[in-house]
């Protein structure tokens, strides 16, 4: 179960860095080329955090890295600290500005702004998530 758990949260990771990375280019284009707000390719990258949201907390709790092993002893090992505390909030706050973002975009009228606002939110996000991937441990990557 737990294994199963991990591949999917491993394989999202990959989907997710590429839709953020592809939703950020394409409204990149858009805003520089003053071409309108393009709804779906934003909706990719948020359906994907979601979606890794949803499996992180599973894996959260059910892993003997996440919850089970926050204590005042592990605080003081960084991978297990990272594991159990920094990598899940930093996450989630990443997932919640791309949520954000998306959502007071889509009740924007005015395109360029749209797109400057999935911009900004949507790389800030980007950056929490790649500060507190575990690269070093990534099965994928060792
Ligand atoms: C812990 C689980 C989840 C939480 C807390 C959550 C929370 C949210 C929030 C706050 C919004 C913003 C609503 C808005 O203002 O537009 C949203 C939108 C959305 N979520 Fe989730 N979500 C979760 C899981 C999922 C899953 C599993 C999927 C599907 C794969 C999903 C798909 C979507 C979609 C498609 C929208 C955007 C709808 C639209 O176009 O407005 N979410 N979610
Ligand atoms: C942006 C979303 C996320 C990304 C890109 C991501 C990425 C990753 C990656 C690459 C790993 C290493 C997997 C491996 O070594 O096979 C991992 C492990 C883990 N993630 Fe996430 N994650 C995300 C969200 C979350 C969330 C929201 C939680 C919990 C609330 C979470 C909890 C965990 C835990 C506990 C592990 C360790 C699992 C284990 O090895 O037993 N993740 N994550």
């Amino acid at each position: 179960m737990l294994t199963g758990m991990k591949h999917l949260h491993s394989t999202l990771a990959i989907v997710l860095l590429l839709a953020l990375v592809v939703a950020i280019v394409i409204t990149l284009v858009n805003y520089a080329g003053n071409k309108p707000y393009n709804r779906k390719i934003a909706l990719l990258g948020l359906i994907s955090a979601h979606l890794q949201l949803v499996v992180g907390l599973l894996i959260y709790f059910i892993s003997p890295l996440g919850i089970q092993s926050f204590s005042g002893a592990n605080m003081k090992i960084s991978l297990s600290r990272l594991y159990f505390l920094e990598h899940p909030l930093m996450m989630l706050l990443g997932i919640i500005l791309i949520t954000v973002g998306y959502s007071k975009a889509k009740r924007l009228a005015d395109g360029k702004k749209a797109n400057k606002t999935v911009l900004l939110f949507y790389i800030i996000g980007l950056i929490f998530i790649l500060s507190r991937i575990p690269w070093s441990t990534w099965s994928l990557l060792n």
